[in-house]
């Protein structure tokens, strides 16, 4: 038996009568019933019981679907043909090897991304409540499909899957990750692919820090200079940029696809001195909201330095400016949250000014969210408060997105030492099992988050290799009811460095993997 969690092995030694034989829950003396299928499905579900037997896929498939699953449907099936068999789509068929079942009666058992997926001697039947669930089940399907899935290189014949069934529902609703657009850029055809990779391991949220003071990153029709001069600059060694409001539509759509949401941030009022050179009216007169050692507009700043640099709070016309802006972004935005920053700022108009900003973002429809020292303030009790580190105390209780930097800033290192990292809140990194044994103790977390801050991370490549394998553990760590035996993590992260490397994720080599 692969990966059994206690419970699920309990289960197995009772229910298939291998106790004659001298069955325990200590893993080591369990033996395999399908020796040569690996089942190393990361994040781990909830529930797995491996039945005794697999399941050729035969050469012909039929795969049928009910209600509104077509699209799930057709993901299936071309996940089938992607490994060299025929398969068809047909609407509702008793004959079906593969069958999706999208079913409200499941609602309360399974919630939105919850499934069910049972593998039996004859097919395959994957149940859900919603079209996320039947996603999710599919991306484990995969999982336990050859690795050459993720690139064409099918090598074996005969594809077979072993006979189980799981039942799998999230642990939290928010399992996400940030990437820093703004120090540097990082475009569309990324932005896609690492979507594919996140939706892969069941990941949800991608929270986009579109603006600094090194560089604005969308395009905004009411406010044309903040990309146009905005765009312009980046942090030294990094690139320039920014997404057209035709990118952003096409990376949500995308996103939707994947039952991805898109989280943009706009950095207010602090971070902002990439806004302050392309529109210099919402500097104070004297620039007293800046430090001028730093820079001063025209220049740009490529630096590395934070908390320097603020809107004008006395200034009536940046309200009307955080208005058009706010409302802009929010009204180009699919998903129900805007992010409004509010972090590393001191200024007695500031906990003013976050509460005006909380309000307004609220007045147009989304759900605020910001750094931690936004709750400092009396903001409303819908605004979600995102952890990073924990130095804030909040004038109200109200829900969080843990991003602890102990155990989430991705920009520091994988292992001690490593170049082109921070080291500022942990000295020595952050560990794959530094995330992984993060503590999640507390009642108001909805859900996990690692940023990616980019001062130091300047290609496509130094991104992944922040990003992964760490993310994987991210993903448990949301996803996984316990996370609490990081061998058996690291046992089936192993398993899937041939679909990383399929994927073309230029992983960190952690040495755990050796
Ligand atoms: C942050 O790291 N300034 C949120």
């Amino acid at each position: 038996m692969k990966n059994p969690n206690r419970f699920t092995q309990i289960f197995y030694c009772l229910f298939v009568g291998i106790l004659a034989l001298g069955c325990s829950t200590s893993k080591s003396v369990v033996a395999s019933p399908t020796p040569n299928l690996e089942i190393d499905i990361i994040p781990k579900p909830q529930v797995l019981t491996i039945d005794n037997g697999v399941y050729e896929v035969p050469k012909q498939n039929t795969v049928s679907y009910s209600g509104t699953s077509q699209d799930a449907a057709v993901l299936l099936n071309t996940l089938l043909q992607s490994v060299n068999v025929s398969s068809n789509i047909q609407a509702t068929s008793n004959r079906a090897n593969f069958k999706l079942i999208q079913d409200q009666a499941f609602a309360q058992e399974l919630g939105d991304e919850g499934y069910i997926l049972d593998i039996k001697s004859n097919g395959v039947t994957l149940t859900s409540a919603g079209a996320a669930g039947l996603f999710y089940g599919i991306q484990s399907l995969k999982q336990l499909l050859p690795s050459g899935v993720e690139n064409g290189a099918i090598a074996s014949k005969n594809i077979v899957l072993p006979q189980l069934h799981i039942k799998d529902v999230p642990k939290y609703s928010w399992r996400g990750n940030m990437i820093d657009l703004a120090r540097s850029f990082f475009g569309v055809d990324y932005l896609k692919q690492h979507m594919d990779r996140m939706a892969f391991y069941k990941l949800n949220r991608l929270h986009l820090h579109l603006t600094d003071d090194q560089g604005w990153r969308l395009e905004l029709k009411s406010k044309p200079l903040l990309s146009e001069i905005g765009g312009k600059s980046a942090v030294k060694g990094g690139r320039s940029g920014f997404l057209t409001t035709e990118d952003y539509k096409e990376l949500q759509a995308y996103a939707k696809e994947r039952h991805i949401v898109i989280i943009p941030e706009i950095d207010l009022p602090g971070h902002i001195y990439a806004a302050l050179v392309a529109y210099p009216e919402l500097n104070c007169e004297e620039l007293t909201n800046l430090n001028p050692k730093m820079a001063t507009p025209p220049d740009f700043y490529d630096g590395y330095k934070v908390g320097w640099s603020k809107l004008c709070l006395t200034n009536p016309a940046v309200y009307d400016f955080v208005a058009e802006v706010l409302k802009e972004v929010s009204e180009l935005t699919d998903g129900p949250w805007v992010h409004i920053g509010g972090d590393e700022i001191d200024d007695d108009l500031y906990e003013t000014f976050v509460v005006k900003a909380d309000s307004m973002v609220r007045s147009y429809g989304k759900v605020p969210i910001g750094w931690e020292e936004m709750s400092k303030a009396d903001v409303s009790k819908e605004f979600i408060s995102q952890r990073w580190n924990a130095k804030t105390t909040p004038k109200h209780k109200s829900k969080v997105i843990e991003s602890i930097c102990t155990s989430f800033y991705f920009d520091h290192a994988n292992v001690t030492g490593q170049e082109q990292t921070n080291n500022w809140c942990q000295k020595a990194g952050v560990s794959l099992e530094d995330v992984y044994h993060f503590n999640d103790k507390e009642d108001e977390i909805i859900g996990v988050e690692a940023p990616v801050w980019s001062e130091l991370v300047l290609t496509d490549a130094m991104m992944d290799n922040r990003l992964w394998p760490r993310l994987m553990a991210v993903a448990e760590v949301g996803w996984s009811a316990s996370h609490d035996d990081f061998n058996d993590f690291l046992k089936r992260l192993r398993a899937h460095e041939s679909r990383l490397e399929a994927l073309n994720i230029e992983y960190h080599p952690l040495p755990e993997l050796n």
